[in-house]
């Protein structure tokens, strides 16, 4: 490899990077954040927690008053808005200060069922 064609390398090495931490495509998340979901909503409150979604909102018996209460949450709006908040806050309010936390599949629904249970509970 001449001189040249290892900065070119280097650069595509660089922009693949760049794509995959600012966009990580879908295939991606699942291949590399697939979680199990033998006990969705379990594993939805785990995540709830390693997310710190209760920085800003209150969710189950804790949280900040930032964001919307989420305990109530899938009463409030459809199973499909939920879905898209999580999966591209972005998408669906294009100034929104909720963050992308780039969820794979699992992970939502996981969350989401989290997010039944407190509402079952309420
Ligand atoms: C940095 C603060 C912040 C964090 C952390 C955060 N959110 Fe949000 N979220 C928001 C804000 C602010 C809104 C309201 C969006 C708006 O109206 O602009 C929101 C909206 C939502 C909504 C839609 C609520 C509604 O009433 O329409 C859902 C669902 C949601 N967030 C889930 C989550 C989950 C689950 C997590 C953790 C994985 C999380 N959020 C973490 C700030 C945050």
């Amino acid at each position: 490899m001449n001189a040249k064609q290892k900065r070119i390398t280097i650069l595509v090495v660089i922009a693949a990077v760049i794509w995959f931490v600012a966009a990580p495509p879908r295939w991606w998340l699942n291949l590399t954040k697939k979680v199990d979901l033998t006990d969705p909503a379990a594993t939805g409150e785990l995540l709830v927690q390693e997310y710190e979604c209760t920085n800003c909102h209150i969710v189950g018996s804790k949280g900040a008053l930032k964001a919307p209460n989420l305990n109530t949450i899938m009463s409030r709006l459809d199973d499909v808005s939920v879905r898209l908040w999580l999966r591209n806050p972005r998408a669906v309010k294009g100034n929104t200060a909720m963050p992308n936390f780039h969820l794979s599949d699992s992970e939502i629904e996981a969350i989401v069922a989290y997010l039944e249970l407190l509402n079952n509970r309420e």
